[in-house]
């Protein structure tokens, strides 16, 4: 399993991913004009089929944010979001930032379950958050308190 760096050839099946994942998914244009502004994005690689993605971002010069991370259906809970969390934080502490923040539909249990496996807390749920009306929970993780090693 390659964790690198994600390169515009990676796009179509990047936004597959993100199709499969999502009931909103980003448009392809939007995943596009997130790497053009120079977000944080990896992508998951093994035997050069990519399995999964992160996009990240800095929001201030202290905190960090998770915009989006998906796995292939066929690829969960082999701990590939993990080492995609992991080197999003490696990026993120390389930059002296030590708090992240995300957004998380109040549903997606697999997810917050996933965040909790790290250490992330819910500090605030925001109603009517998503198009489709559901309510979001911010998750926030201090990365001096990381439950990974
Ligand atoms: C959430 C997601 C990224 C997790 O990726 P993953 O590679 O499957 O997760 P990992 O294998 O690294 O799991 C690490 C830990 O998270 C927790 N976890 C992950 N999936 C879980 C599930 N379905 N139910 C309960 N806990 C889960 C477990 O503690 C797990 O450790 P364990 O397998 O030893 O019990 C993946 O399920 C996904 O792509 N979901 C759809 C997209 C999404 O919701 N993204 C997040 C919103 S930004």
């Amino acid at each position: 399993m390659l964790i690198r760096e994600f390169i515009p050839q990676d796009l179509e099946r990047v936004y597959e991913i993100e199709k499969m994942s999502f009931s909103d998914p980003y448009d392809i244009n939007i995943l596009k004009q997130l790497y053009d502004i120079g977000c944080g994005f990896l992508v998951a690689e093994n035997n050069k089929y990519i399995v999964g993605y992160i996009l990240f971002w800095a929001i201030n010069e202290n905190e960090g944010h998770i915009i989006s991370l998906a796995i292939d259906k066929y690829n969960k809970r082999l701990k590939i979001g993990t080492k995609l969390l992991k080197t999003a934080i490696l990026v993120f502490k390389s930059f002296n930032i030590s708090k992240i923040n995300l957004e998380v539909k109040i549903q997606n249990k697999e997810a917050i379950e996933f965040y909790k496996s790290f250490g992330f807390r819910c500090i605030e749920k925001i109603e009517d958050y998503y198009e489709d009306g559901s309510d979001a929970l911010k998750l926030f993780l201090d990365i001096n308190e990381l439950k990974h090693s």
